[in-house]
C-alpha cells in the first residue's frame, strides 16, 4: 500500500467550544482555532479533529446536528471555517471533522417532519427514523415499546403524541437515530460528507460507528446494547460509506467502536477494507472500574489494573501487525484527564505527565493528543452540581439518587468520571479564566490555571509541554509510528516496559505507574542502549532496578 498521511500524522484533537474564545462570548471559535494555529505548528503535530462544529441546539455539545450544512453561530461563519482549512493547509496542518451519521438532533428538519403527521413530506421523513408503537400493560397504560436503556443512562424511547408512537433514541431523547435501512436518508448523508469534503476536509471521525444497526424485531433487554450495537449488519453500512465516499475522495476515516474481535477489528481498519483507515477503541480507557452499586459502570472507580492498559494496547498492535493501521490515545472529550486518571494531579504532576507522553508516544501507531493534555490539564474541581454541563450528567445524578449515593458521593464520581472532565476551558496563560475568554466561559475553568497553564510550560524547559514537543520531534526522526513492540513484565500490575524495534534502532522505555517505589526486573541484553530520556534523573539501564513513582526512563540502541 502507498504510503498515507495519516500514517505519519500527529492528531491533535480540538473540542472546539472550550479551546479558544475569540469574540468574547464565553464559546470557543473557528478564529479561536486559527489564533492558535502557530502554537500548533510549533508543538509538532499536523492534523487536527475538530468536535462537531455543525448548527446544533448543543444538547450534546454538537453530537446533536439540525443542520449538516450549516455552522453554528457559536463558533462563527462558513467563511471561517473556509479561512480555518486554508490557514491549517498552508502550514502543512491536515483537517478531519467530526461526521455524526448515527442520529440528528429531533430540531433537525427531517425529524420534524417525522413528528408530524399533517406535513405533506410526512412519510418520507418519517422513515428515515426508527419507530415502535406502544406496549399496553394489563390495566391499558401505555408502555414503552422495551426496555433498552441508552448510553446516557435513561429510557432510549421517547413518545411523540401526534403519531402515537415511540422513537429510538440510543444517546439523548434530543438525537432520535436515523434508520440505515432507509436508502434515500444514507444518500443524504453520503452528499453530505461530499459536501465537506468539496470544502477541502482531508478526513473524518465518525461518530457512533457501531450503532448504525439495529435489532427491528425489539427484543427485550436491559439495558439491551447487543440489539443496537456493533450488530453484524453495521459493518456492510460502514464499507458503503468506504466505498462510495471515503475512497474515492482519498479522504482519510477514523471510526469509532469499543469491543471489537481480531476478525472485527480488521474489517473496520484492515488495509485489504474498506471501511476505516484506523479505529478510536477503548480497551485501555476505563482499567480502573469495580464493583460499586450506588455509583456503578464506568463511574465505579476502584484499583488501576495496569495490566488491562498494557494488554489492550499490545492487543491491538498485534493484531493490526502488517494487516492494518493502529491508532493509539490516552483520552479525548468522553473520558476523564489521563494526568488525574491515570497519573497524579498534585503531587507529581510533572513526573506522571512525563511518564504517561513516554509511554503513549513511544508506541508505535498513530496518536490523538487531546487539547491540554500537552500541559497536564486536570479533572474539574467543581463544588455544586450546577457547574457541570453535560446531559449526561444529570440523568445519572438521578439515578445514582436512586441507587441510594449521597449527594457528596454523585459529586466525587462526576469529579473523577464525568466527560466535562475533559471539556473545560484551554488554559492559555494565567489571566482570568486561564486567558480562554474575557468573559465567563459556557463552562468554568479549573482553578488551578494559575499553576497549569501553557504560559507557564513555555517558559519552563524542565515542563510536561517540552517533554511533548521532544516527543512529537522524536517521533518523526525516528519513524515511531511503523515500529514493532514487545511488552516485557507484561503481568505486573505496576510496570510498563516495552522494546519498539524500528528501522536502525530501539527504544527501550521503562515506566512505574504507580505513585510509590517500585521494583522492575528488565531481562534483555543491554549492549548498546543508552538513557534518552528521563523524568527524574539519568540512569543507565540494569536487570534490577528501582523506580520511583511515577519515574519513566527511555533508552536507545
Ligand atoms: C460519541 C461521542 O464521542 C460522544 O461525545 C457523543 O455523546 C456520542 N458519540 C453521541 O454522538
Amino acid at each position: 500500500m502507498k504510503r498515507k498521511w495519516w500514517q505519519d500524522a500527529i492528531i491533535y484533537q480540538i473540542y472546539i467550544r472550550s479551546f479558544n474564545d475569540s469574540n468574547n462570548d464565553g464559546i470557543g471559535d473557528f478564529n479561536g482555532i486559527i489564533e492558535k494555529l502557530d502554537y500548533l505548528e510549533d508543538l509538532g503535530i499536523n492534523a487536527v479533529w475538530v468536535s462537531p462544529h455543525y448548527e446544533s441546539p448543543m444538547d450534546d455539545n454538537g453530537y446533536d446536528i439540525s443542520d449538516f450544512f450549516k455552522v453554528s453561530e457559536d463558533y462563527g461563519t462558513l467563511e471561517d471555517v473556509k479561512e480555518f482549512i486554508k490557514q491549517a493547509h498552508s502550514r502543512n496542518i491536515k483537517v478531519i471533522f467530526d461526521l455524526v451519521l448515527n442520529h440528528t438532533s429531533d430540531e433537525h428538519e427531517w425529524f420534524r417532519k417525522a413528528c408530524d403527521p399533517n406535513d405533506k413530506d410526512h412519510v418520507k421523513y418519517h422513515d428515515y427514523y426508527i419507530w415502535q408503537p406502544p406496549k399496553f400493560d394489563y390495566e391499558g397504560k401505555r408502555q414503552m415499546p422495551t426496555n433498552w436503556r441508552s448510553w446516557f443512562g435513561g429510557p432510549v424511547w421517547e413518545y411523540n403524541e401526534p403519531t402515537d408512537e415511540y422513537y429510538l433514541h440510543i444517546f439523548s431523547k434530543k438525537m432520535p437515530d436515523l434508520n440505515w435501512r432507509n436508502e434515500d436518508m444514507k444518500k443524504e448523508l453520503k452528499d453530505m460528507a461530499k459536501w465537506w469534503i468539496d470544502l477541502g476536509v482531508d478526513g473524518f471521525r465518525v461518530d457512533a460507528s457501531n450503532h448504525l444497526e439495529k435489532d427491528w424485531t425489539f427484543p427485550e433487554g436491559h439495558p439491551g446494547y447487543e440489539y443496537f450495537s456493533s450488530l453484524p449488519k453495521h459493518h456492510d453500512y460502514l464499507e458503503e460509506m468506504g466505498v462510495d465516499v471515503f475512497l474515492p475522495n482519498d479522504v482519510m476515516a477514523m471510526g469509532e467502536a469499543g469491543g471489537a474481535t481480531k476478525e472485527e477489528a480488521i474489517k473496520y481498519c484492515g488495509f485489504e477494507h474498506n471501511e476505516f483507515d484506523m479505529l478510536i477503541h477503548f480497551g485501555h480507557c476505563w482499567a480502573d472500574t469495580t464493583d460499586n452499586h450506588l455509583t456503578p459502570g464506568k463511574w465505579a472507580k476502584g484499583d488501576l489494573r495496569v495490566t488491562d492498559i498494557k494488554n489492550s494496547f499490545d492487543r491491538w498492535h498485534q493484531m493490526l501487525q502488517g494487516v492494518g493501521w493502529n491508532l493509539i490515545y490516552w483520552h479525548n472529550h468522553d473520558h476523564p484527564r489521563v494526568i488525574s486518571h491515570y497519573g497524579s494531579d498534585k503531587e507529581y504532576h510533572t513526573q506522571s505527565g512525563k511518564m504517561l507522553a513516554y509511554t503513549l508516544y513511544l508506541m508505535p501507531g498513530t496518536p490523538i493528543c487531546y487539547q491540554g493534555e500537552e500541559i497536564g490539564m486536570t479533572n474539574v474541581d467543581y463544588d455544586n452540581l450546577e457547574d457541570f454541563r453535560d446531559v449526561e450528567v444529570f440523568t445519572e445524578y438521578n439515578n445514582f439518587k436512586q441507587f441510594g449515593a449521597s449527594h457528596e458521593v454523585s459529586m466525587q464520581a462526576l469529579r473523577d468520571r464525568s466527560r466535562d472532565n475533559a471539556r473545560n476551558p484551554y488554559q492559555w496563560n494565567n489571566n482570568e479564566h486561564g486567558g480562554f475568554s474575557t468573559t465567563t466561559p459556557w463552562m468554568n475553568s479549573n482553578k488551578n490555571y494559575k499553576d497549569i497553564n501553557l504560559e507557564q510550560q513555555m517558559n519552563d524547559s524542565d515542563s510536561i509541554l517540552n517533554t511533548y514537543k521532544t516527543l512529537f520531534k522524536l517521533r518523526k526522526v525516528l519513524n515511531i509510528s511503523d515500529g514493532k513492540m514487545t511488552f516485557l513484565e507484561k503481568d505486573s500490575n505496576d510496570s510498563y516496559i516495552f522494546l519498539n524495534k524500528l528501522e536502525d534502532t530501539e527504544l527501550l522505555v521503562v515506566a512505574n505507574f504507580r505513585d510509590y517505589d517500585i521494583d522492575v526486573t528488565i531481562d534483555i541484553d543491554f549492549t548498546g542502549f543508552k538513557p534518552l530520556l528521563h523524568n527524574y534523573e539519568k540512569r543507565n539501564v540494569s536487570n534490577r532496578m528501582s523506580l520511583k513513582p511515577f519515574e519513566a526512563i527511555v533508552y536507545k540502541k
